[in-house]
């Protein structure tokens, strides 16, 4: 089975390549905005067309404008590689019958539930990444009901720095720490994506949304904070653990209107594949059992 994977510099593209080269019976193609400009769709998928592939093959789109005050800045630029581009490479898999499984986000929500999203959940963005990401699902959607969504949260691991990566480097050099304590959410760790977003290469698991992060829930400041615990447990020199708590109404600097609590159920893929994602907190001591700053 060929394997195609955009946006391979990034976060998770770059877990999924990297680990997926050792899958049996597997032939990675990691490609990057070098090979695939979804900044210009025709391009896009005329540069896409060109590499070959079929029946029984895989598209996995990581790819996107994942600067959520950029996209507040240039909307037509966020319309057209979160939306646009990704609707005419849905296009061009099913045309060769190819299963696209493209990445979804959380701030498709408005954060206003109290209990995790579910699937069935209906979608309202704040933001303009929300909005575009949110258009770019349902053209996924509407171009093959072999095609997947998925749905992730708080992205981290080894291949690109993320929120963690930077509270605990701050605290090599500052005593002080703080982050947003009413904003909630559960981190996906790359390692355990690249793990269990292998379950959709299988045909056997049906097209459509899925929710998929590790288990639980926590505020930025209680990721920050054990993050922080994890680092000094593990021989790091933190000069604190203890992280001041900002109200999300206090970040002045931010442009896009974030939702307050997006927190994922991923129950439904639970059901389907058997696996239930292990908490947050063990994906994060894991990762700081091997870090260096
Ligand atoms: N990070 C999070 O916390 C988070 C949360 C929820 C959902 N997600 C979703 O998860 C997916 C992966 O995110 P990530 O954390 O891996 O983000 P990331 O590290 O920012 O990776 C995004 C990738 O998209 C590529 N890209 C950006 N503009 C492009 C363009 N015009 N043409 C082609 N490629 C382009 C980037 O390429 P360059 O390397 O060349 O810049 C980068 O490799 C995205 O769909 C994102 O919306 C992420």
């Amino acid at each position: 089975m060929k394997v195609l994977i955009l946006g391979s510099n990034g976060r998770l593209g770059s877990a999924l390549a990297r680990r997926w080269k050792a899958l049996p019976d597997v032939n990675v193609v990691a490609l990057t905005r070098a090979d695939v400009d979804l900044a210009d769709p025709v391009k896009a998928e005329a540069s896409l067309a060109t590499h070959e592939f079929g029946s029984g093959d895989v598209v996995v789109n990581c790819a996107a404008a994942t600067d959520v005050d950029g996209c507040e800045r240039d909307r037509e630029a966020a319309a057209r590689i979160n939306a646009e581009s990704p609707g005419r490479i849905a296009r061009l898999c099913a045309a060769r019958g190819a299963r696209l499984i493209h990445i979804g986000t959380d701030y498709v929500f408005d954060g206003a539930l109290d209990r995790p999203y579910t699937e069935e959940d209906d979608p309202k963005p704040l933001s303009h990444y929300g909005l575009t990401k949110l258009e770019g699902d349902r053209e996924v959607l509407t171009a093959s009901p072999l095609h997947c969504v998925v749905r992730v949260s708080w992205v981290f691991g080894p291949d690109k720095p993320s929120f963690v990566d930077a509270i605990v480097k701050r605290a090599l050099t500052s005593p002080e720490a703080a982050a947003v304590h009413d904003k909630t959410s559960t981190p996906s760790y790359t390692e355990d994506m690249a793990v269990w977003l292998a379950a959709f290469l299988k045909l056997t698991v049906p097209g459509g949304v899925y929710h998929l992060c590790n288990s639980g829930t926590c505020s930025w400041r209680d990721y920050g904070e054990y993050a922080l615990e994890c680092a000094k447990k593990n021989g790091i020199p933190v000069l604190t653990t203890t992280v001041a708590p900002l109200k999300l109404s206090d970040m002045k600097a931010f442009i896009a209107v974030r939702p307050p609590r997006t927190a994922l159920d991923t129950s439904k893929f639970t059901r389907v594949t058997g696996v239930t994602p292990r908490p947050w907190q063990e994906a994060v001591a894991e990762y700081f059992s091997t870090w260096r700053p």
